[in-house]
């Protein structure tokens, strides 16, 4: 039987390519990973300042369970050009920094201690995809995710390969193909029984088998009372198998779930029926640490697009991203495009063999994840090449025939190899341009950017972004115009039966090159920002779900008489799934439905306020008093939601929420905490720009700088547990607040 332990602990740490290195003996201090090589402040900093080698070392003391055993140690990923040598000797190189690989250990371990040394290098080799030429993102340097010793008998599982059949029949089947690892060679006669069971842990149903050398492929059919996999009610199964054979047994399990997903020219299908896709891009990006967060901070970013940003769908821009994040997707009905490290660069012919690599490294990976609808085996907005992507999408069809293929690009008539034309379509804005003389578009059909005579199955995977930069402490009327363009492109993908759905550029606000962004080295595209606190276009996506889900109704607006140009609020958009929406001030009172007039097909249109229905004396005269404004959300003729918005903000309180008050000690777990500066009515003050003091007591630690400032009124960090139980207790203090204090604790 497997054993698989974490390997994260005692690592030490050197800037760097040394080889004989022995801190990890002598008791120097040592880091764990998830680990960065080189934290990075908030902005303003040069990224080179990780691209160059670094080594990690640690100490493995021969135990007796490795007699007679396959011992390695898996890596689920380091960036970049990874080289691992045992006792000096090297036994693997791994250039992709996005997918996991494996340190074969066995024969080669000495009988005491054995020094593990990893070498990475961060510089953009261009031998490497992504690297080669600029890309909007970075790749921070390290052991960025988890690593494990693993130790099985010689002859064990390498992978399970699931897959349904008859999903929408009342009488299902699966089948799990087991690929049997056998190093040595050895014979491995012997028998395999798998069982697939219910979420409970009840055995549905059995099959079984004699083994074979490479792989054996076992079926459960006449599947009956199986609950589909779905975006609301996702039900997973497991298939779990063991085998036995004369040189070893092993047992491996794997979630999956039962549905359909499939792109047609008339839309996307989930088991069967149509559904819009709505959702967002998201970068494996923290602030400070870059891509090294462990497993609650990759689940906290799937939970806030599901539960918070109310997507169906995400986008993994641009490489595989974490296991932790994908197995959430899977528990909580988060619709998944995943795709293969590259962004609008192809390389050379080595190059392209390393990407065809990462196609199959990435689907042997994930194949089980029902999440997961679409392969995207194209780099990110290259250009068409033909015997390249031929091959990609060649290999994903082989390896995985259940899903259909896409490939993003941003140009138009572009050579469809894929099943599916995905296209970052940033038309709106162009209008803009010098000489456009085009009117404003919010998506092109799909015809005029595929140029194809037929109509294909059709999705747009980025929109916004660059064309509209926009920070969560920037002026009102920009944000207004943020979220306008967000609503005006999910209207136009809602309303056109040919687009499968949209997915806007994108979630949160990321570090990047000096090539892109505001030049602070941060692309502030998000609809939230670093720390996923959201900007009001956030709340654009959060309104379109059903009022039984979460009743919203986000006026976006500061409520000032002169913060914009000429002063007033007007238009003001609230964005809201109610059916109506009053509106008093001072003896004014207003009773609106949503702009069905501007937005027709969003599932919940905005309702916005303007010279529709004010005259500019009834709401505004520069000069008058300014007064507060009373809003009511009604559904039904029933008031639902209210809130106020004051005339006269003021510093009243300061919020302090962590996702998490419990830390997992050992696994040295992470919380985010989220910081807001609120006034007398529990409204954000987007002005207010303090700085914040932090100071943590007990076993855990602050990542990044102990002392903040608020930008537009809210700040956040993580909090990462440093390995003892006991209690932790975080005071938050600052000017013009009391302190608060936080307490956690780490189990
Ligand atoms: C796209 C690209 C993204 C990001 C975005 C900014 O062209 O695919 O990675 O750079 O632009 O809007």
């Amino acid at each position: 039987m497997r054993s698989v332990v974490s390997f994260n602990e005692s690592w030490s740490f050197h800037e760097g390519f040394g080889q004989h290195l022995l801190d990890a003996f002598e008791g120097h201090p040592t880091i764990s990973l998830p680990h960065t090589a080189v934290e990075l402040p908030f902005n303003y900093f040069d990224e080179t300042s990780y691209q160059r080698a670094f080594t990690y070392q640690k100490a493995l003391r021969w135990m007796p369970e490795f007699e007679g055993r396959e011992v390695s140690v898996v890596f689920d990923a380091a960036m970049a050009d990874a080289v691992v040598y045992l006792n000096g000797e090297e036994i693997v190189a791994h250039k992709d920094g996005y997918t996991p690989f494996e340190a074969r250990l066995t024969g080669k371990l000495l009988k005491g201690d054995n020094l593990i040394t990893v070498r990475i290098d961060g510089s953009e080799n261009p031998e490497i995809p992504p690297f080669g030429g600029r890309i909007d993102y970075l790749t921070y340097a390290g052991i960025y995710r988890d690593v494990w010793l693993k130790v099985t008998d010689p002859v064990s599982i390498r992978n399970l390969k699931i897959e349904t059949h008859n999903v929408l029949s009342d009488e299902k089947s699966a089948t799990v193909r087991i690929d049997v690892a056998n190093p040595q060679g050895l014979a491995c006669v012997g028998t395999i029984s798998a069982s697939l069971k219910d979420t409970d842990g009840h055995v549905l149903a059995t099959a079984s088998g004699e083994t074979t050398d490479e792989s054996i492929t076992l079926s459960f059919d006449n599947l009956t009372d199986i609950s589909l996999w779905d975006i609301a009610n996702p039900v997973l199964y497991e298939i779990a198998v063991e085998m036995k054979t004369s040189n070893g047994s092993d047992r491996v399990s794997s979630q999956f779930g039962f549905r359909t997903a499939e792109f047609t020219p008339e839309g996307f299908l989930l088991n069967g029926r149509p559904l819009k896709l709505r959702g967002l891009n998201r970068h494996q990006a923290f602030p400070y640490v870059g891509y090294a967060a462990g497993r609650s901070a990759q689940e906290r970013d799937a939970d806030i697009m599901k539960s918070v940003l109310k997507c169906n769908i995400v986008r993994t821009s641009h490489y595989p991203q974490s296991k932790w994040f994908l197995d959430r997707c899977d528990r909580i009905g988060l619709l998944v495009f995943e795709e293969i490290p590259g962004w609008q660069h192809i390389g050379d012919e080595e190059w392209q063999q390393e990407s065809i690599r990462n196609v199959r490294r990435m689907i042997e990976r994930d194949w089980n994840h029902p999440s997961i609808i679409i392969w995207g085996v194209r780099i990110n907005e290259s250009l068409d090449s033909h015997d390249f992507y031929v091959e990609t999408n060649r290999l994903a069809r082989e390896l995985d025939p259940t899903r259909q293929t896409g490939g993003v690009r941003y140009i138009t008539d572009s050579e469809l190899l894929e099943d599916v034309y995905t296209m970052n379509d940033f038309i709106l804005g162009n209008e803009e341009l010098p000489g456009a003389n085009r009117p404003r578009t919010a998506l092109r059909p799909q015809q005029e950017n595929t140029g194809l005579s037929r109509k294909v199955p059709y999705m747009i995977t980025e929109f916004g972004g660059h064309m509209y930069p926009t920070k969560i402490y920037d002026q009102e009327a920009r944000q207004a115009e943020h979220v306008r363009r967000h609503l005006e492109v999910l209207n136009a993908a809602h309303g056109d039966p040919d687009i499968a759905g949209a997915i806007g550029w994108c979630m949160f606000d990321y570090n990047t090159h000096k090539d892109f962004g505001s030049g602070d080295r941060i692309c502030y595209h998000g609809v939230m920002d670093m720390f996923r606190e959201p900007k009001f276009a956030a709340w654009v996506y959060t309104s379109q779900c059903d009022p039984a889900d979460e009743i919203v109704m986000k006026p976006v607006t500061f409520w000032a008489r002169g913060e914009r140009n000429i002063g007033g609020v007007l238009p003001l958009i609230i964005l809201t799934n109610c059916d109506e929406i009053e509106l008093k001030y001072g003896n004014l009172t207003k009773r609106i439905g949503p702009d069905r007039e501007n937005f027709p097909h969003l599932p919940h249109p905005p309702v916005v306020l303007d010279h529709r229905h004010f005259t500019p004396d009834e709401l505004g005269t520069w000069g008058l008093e300014w007064i507060d404004g009373e809003f009511t959300g009604l559904i039904d003729g029933e008031p639902v939601a209210s809130l106020t918005l004051a005339a006269d903000p003021l510093p009243t309180s300061m919020q302090v929420v962590a996702d998490s008050t419990s830390l997992k000690a050992r696994e040295r777990d992470t919380t985010r905490v989220i910081i807001r500066a609120l006034d007398q009515q529990g409204q954000r003050l987007p002005f207010m720009n303090d700085n914040i003091t932090l100071r943590v007591e007990g076993p855990a630690k602050i990542i990044g700088p102990s002392s903040v400032p608020l930008q537009g009124g809210t700040t956040g960090f993580w909090l990462e547990a440093t390995g003892l139980v006991g209690n932790i207790t975080v005071e938050v203090t600052s000017p013009r607040f009391a302190p608060v204090q936080l307490d956690i604790v780490a189990v």
